[in-house]
């Protein structure tokens, strides 16, 4: 699979997600990994011809330095408890628009930012979009946890179905550690046919603070594809 196609389709999305659904005055949360950097990078653009007064809430270390660098305005979810739109990036998305994430380490945070947005916007390349979670995305269910309590819980994932691991740091001796010092386990639990009843028996477990499994929560994803075309994939949303 050619680099240059993914990075096309990776683009391409992203632009087309921020042209349809960046407006005035919206109080924006910018997710994170590879992806949303170009939905930024668009951002940023648009921003400098016509001044749009956006408000950015980042999802991680990573879109709060996107978001200096690009010189956008930062607040925060304590000032702006309702966003009218995320734009965030996905591991892997199915048919009715649910998701893993945390490829990149920062579930927890774009969690909690989709589900105080109005709107929540998928961007990502051909690569992602699958029927079932679990086909496409192999490296398993990120599961973000207390330090102390990671040993016991991937006993009970292994009990669950999955097969854990603990995700270790790059460039640094011992296991990685979150935005939220907490500690990673990615489980792969094979094909995910109810990723709502699996995403509510992880939760129950003490010492998990949530899950990579994004349910219901996804209003419309953006997909670069190969032929350099977008696909707009739409859902009714579940909001609490
Ligand atoms: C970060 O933890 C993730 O949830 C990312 O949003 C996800 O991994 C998508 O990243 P890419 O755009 O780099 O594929």
């Amino acid at each position: 699979m050619s680099e240059n196609l993914i990075e096309e389709g990776k683009k391409n999305a992203a632009y087309k997600a921020v042209e349809e659904n960046v407006k005035m005055g919206m109080v924006l949360g910018i997710g994170s990994g590879s992806t949303v950097i170009y939905a930024v990078e668009r951002i940023a653009e648009l921003n400098k011809k016509q001044n749009l007064k956006l408000k950015c809430i980042p999802t991680s270390f990573q879109s709060y330095q996107l978001i200096v660098e690009n010189d956008l305005t930062l607040v925060s979810l304590d000032q702006y408890p309702e966003l009218d739109l995320d734009i965030d990036g996905a591991d892997e998305i199915d048919k009715n628009l649910n998701l893993i994430k945390g490829g990149g380490g920062c579930m927890v945070q774009e969690k909690i930012i989709a589900s105080n947005s109005k709107e929540f916007v998928i961007v990502a390349d051909f690569r992602k979009n699958s029927d079932v979670l679990g086909v496409s995305w192999k490296k398993g269910v990120p599961i973000e946890v207390i330090p102390i309590s990671y040993v016991p819980i991937m006993k009970k994932l292994e009990k669950l179905g999955g097969t854990p691991v603990l995700r270790m740091a790059q460039a640094k001796a011992g296991p990685l550690v979150s935005d939220n010092g907490n500690f990673i386990i990615d489980v792969d639990f094979g094909e995910i046919k109810d990723p709502s009843g699996l995403n509510l028996k992880i939760l129950t477990i003490p010492g998990v603070v949530d899950t990579g499994l994004f349910v219901d929560m996804t209003s419309k994803a953006y997909i670069g594809l190969e032929d350099g075309n977008v696909r707009t994939l739409t859902k009714k949303r579940f909001r609490l």
